[in-house]
């Protein structure tokens, strides 16, 4: 089985063709990405339209490289599948509906990828994990505890209740003057620094629910930046330091709690996964690795290529959705918003 992946839900306009390998593993054949990063620079962050209209300029050209490297024609293929959702609406219909017209032309099914399944599902492409496991999804937009259970049924144990992780970072470098993304220049700036300079808060440490909350610590590292301004370089490395330190111990105590949550509502997982932009961070994952010696678990970190925004990750959904005979119509209509649990509770006001 060989299937096309599209991803245009926020600022990587990408594609790639996975292929099913004999054991069940998957193979990936090409993974063409174009990151907009220089687009957004400027602006601190995506900007939707600006977004939208590099991957109508960049899509064609994208999948025609994805195919030519794969060495497949779409004949060749046994599906198309594209993130339908969640994501910035203008850069989902991109995608999508190339997906859509391909599938028309070739005569191949369509599947409409959930995004945040598609990064759930990667450890399997990766490391052929089984279900059930324990899965941290900490990006740019989404910071979540879900246990996954199979394919299309996940149960969501904790969320964030304000900002994502990956954004706290994003707007402590802004706030810095660090470059646009800024997980890595507040890693990199943190290596130089003392952790302990400024005790900054873990909010929600101790409860029982697995959620989490930045926007405090982000303004409590404000705060700490306007008192000692004007930052030398030492001031910022620490600032990042002591912040980092406090994201760190965050994640160990809040996943500490989501797999007691999952111990209590699924049973015991098969391993801890941690997937999105922020899993490329060394420190997030050397402690939570501590974390798991200690639980008894196996860890699972995709290389960081598969972490962040990636088509292979959309491919082997599809993959995995075909071979369960759960193909979508090409009336399906784009989701800006898309919980992966159906029957989660409200936190915040967003699902
Ligand atoms: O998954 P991703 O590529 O895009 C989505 O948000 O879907 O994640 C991007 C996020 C950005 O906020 C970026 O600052 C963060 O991941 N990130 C990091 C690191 N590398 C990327 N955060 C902390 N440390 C890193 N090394
Ligand atoms: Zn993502």
């Amino acid at each position: 089985m060989r299937v096309l992946g599209i991803e245009t839900t926020c600022d990587e306009t990408a594609a790639s063709v996975v292929a099913l390998g004999r054991g069940g593993n998957g193979e990936i054949l090409s993974n063409v990405v174009l990151s907009q990063i220089a687009e957004h620079a400027d602006f601190g962050g995506v900007v939707p339209e600006i977004a939208a209209r590099a991957h109508v300029a960049a899509i064609d050209r994208i999948v025609a490289c994805a195919m030519a490297e794969a060495d497949v024609s779409f004949r060749d293929l046994d599906g198309i599948a594209a993130a339908a959702g969640p994501g910035l609406i203008g850069g989902v219909m991109v995608g999508m509906v190339t997906g859509k017209a391909i599938a028309l032309a070739a005569k191949k099914p369509f599947v409409a990828v959930n995004h945040l399944e598609a990064h759930a599902l990667t450890a399997r492409l990766t490391d052929g994990i089984a279900f059930p496991y324990l899965l941290l999804l900490v990006s740019g937009g989404h910071t979540q505890l879900l246990a996954a259970r199979g394919v299309g049924d996940y149960l969501r144990l904790g969320t964030t209740i304000d900002d994502a992780v990956g954004e706290a970072f994003d707007k402590v470098a802004k706030m810095l003057g660090l470059a646009y993304p800024g997980g890595p220049q507040v890693e990199k700036e943190a290596l130089r620094g003392d952790p302990q300079r400024f005790a900054f808060p873990r909010p929600m440490h101790g409860r029982e629910i697995p959620d989490f909350s930045f926007s405090g610590l982000k303004t409590a590292v404000r705060l700490a930046a306007e008192r000692i301004a004007p930052l030398s370089g030492t001031d910022i490395a620490d600032l990042c330091a002591s912040f980092q330190a406090a994201i760190v111990d965050i994640m160990v105590e809040r996943t500490r709690a989501g797999l007691g949550a999952f111990r209590q509502q699924v049973g015991a997982p098969n391993a801890l996964v941690v997937a999105g932009g922020v899993a490329a961070n060394d420190s997030i994952c050397r402690a939570l690795h501590r974390l798991t010696i200690e639980s008894g678990l196996r860890l699972i970190t995709p290389p960081p290529a598969l972490c962040t925004d990636n088509g292979a990750m959309i491919a082997w959904t599809g993959i995995e959705r075909l071979r369960l005979g759960m193909a979508d119509g090409l009336d399906f209509a784009a989701r800006p918003r898309w919980p992966l649990d159906k029957n989660t509770r409200l936190v915040g006001g967003k699902a």
